[in-house]
């Protein structure tokens, strides 16, 4: 994807300076600056920050991390205790787990000298993978928005709500929840995009209405709780989100608010699709609500807004009255009863344990 007319990945490898280069998002949209990680504290650092976030993106930074950790130092005992910390950076997109798994196991027979390679390699692989799964996702909800539009007579522009950010940000390109709709827009379909802001940290803001301005996308920011009182005026065809964790039984965890976003949309049959990588599954667990571990994040995101002043110069200011206490729960689970369908690379899935156990076949994995 584009910014400023030129192609743009949220993170790579960079092989003349041996080194991981990101894309700051924590300075977005306000300036777009790249930063080098050379040293695995860099990389947690990264995902804590939230420098990366996004569930496959700090899946993939999690493996680069891994892979420069061990060229640090590739031994038994250092890997067990870097992978742990890696993987817990951020408790609730089981996508860094996974993709510290994958490295793990791609090193398992690996003699010490040859660890760094091979991880490199691996971390590699999975964000290319990612990118060709995106894509697919894109190709696959292309399909529910194309029969959408080709079921309104005076083919006027379709609306699609999404929450928080689930774009190309998100992951390396394409994005999830976006996908479809970059894969509408090279289509001709005309879409315009509500987007929730996504309160505390607003990644809708300043990273959903960024990436979809860059790209040519007619979209509105709206406040939160401006989704239901849409819904009930025919303001909106359909709702994309992404998930950070997806259960057996089809349960997705997303950016908080994502559940009342459901909930409205539901009331008002709107079509409501979460749009994933497999690598998003957790298929340990089942019942969404009772195993996801949710992320609590620093008061201050709350308390606190940035943004830039008259000088465009970036400013931090406290909204809240200062001894006020604060709950800042990252993510909530919407129950499956409210999911219409799963846009996988592998196909639409409906939300229940029979579909997603088709899938889990088709991946090998039972
Ligand atoms: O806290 P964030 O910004 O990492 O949360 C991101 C989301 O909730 C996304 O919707 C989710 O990770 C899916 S990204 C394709």
């Amino acid at each position: 994807m584009k910014i400023d007319g030129q192609l743009r990945t949220s993170i790579w490898y960079d092989r003349n300076k041996s080194c991981v280069s990101i894309l700051d998002q924590t300075q977005l949209p306000f300036s777009i600056k790249y930063i080098d990680l050379t040293e695995v504290d860099h990389f947690i650092t990264a995902i804590r920050t939230m420098q990366v976030r996004g569930a496959p993106l700090i899946g993939v930074t999690g493996a680069f991390g891994l892979a420069f950790a061990l060229k640090e130092n590739p031994s038994d005992m250092y890997i067990e205790e870097i992978s742990f910390r890696i993987a817990n950076a951020r408790p609730t997109a089981v996508n860094l787990q996974w993709a510290v798994d994958e490295v793990l196991n791609a090193i398992k027979y690996v003699d010490t000298d040859s660890r760094f390679d091979i991880a490199l390699r691996t971390a590699k692989k999975i964000r290319q993978d990612d990118i060709e799964n995106c894509s697919l996702i894109g190709d696959y909800g292309l399909k529910i928005i194309q029969n959408l539009y080709d079921s309104i007579s005076n083919k006027r522009t379709i609306n699609i709500l999404t929450h928080c950010n689930a774009g190309w940000l998100a992951t390396i390109d394409w994005g999830t929840a976006i996908a479809p709709i970059y894969k509408a827009q090279e289509a001709g379909i005309p879409i315009h995009v509500w987007v929730d802001e996504t309160r505390p940290r607003n990644q809708g803001t300043s990273l959903t209405a960024f990436e979809l301005g860059q790209q040519g996308i007619a979209h509105t920011i709206i406040p939160d709780n401006t989704g239901g009182h849409l819904m009930q005026h025919g303001m909106v065809d359909l709702c994309i989100v992404g998930s950070d964790r997806t259960t057996t039984q089809g349960d997705v965890c997303n950016k908080i608010g994502t559940y009342l976003k459901a909930l409205a949309a539901f009331d008002n049959n709107v079509p409501f699709y979460a749009a994933l990588p497999c690598s998003t599954f957790d298929w340990s667990i089942t019942d969404g609500i009772k195993e996801i571990p949710i992320e609590q994040r620093d008061a201050i995101e709350v308390t606190h807004m940035t943004g830039v002043n008259s000088d465009n110069i970036i400013n931090t200011i406290r909204i809240s009255p200062e001894s006020s206490p604060v709950a800042n729960y990252g993510f909530d689970v919407t129950p499956a009863k409210y999911i219409t369908g799963i846009i996988t690379e592998k196909g639409i899935f409906k939300a229940n344990k029979d579909s997603l156990y088709q899938l889990k076949q088709q991946l090998g994995l039972s």
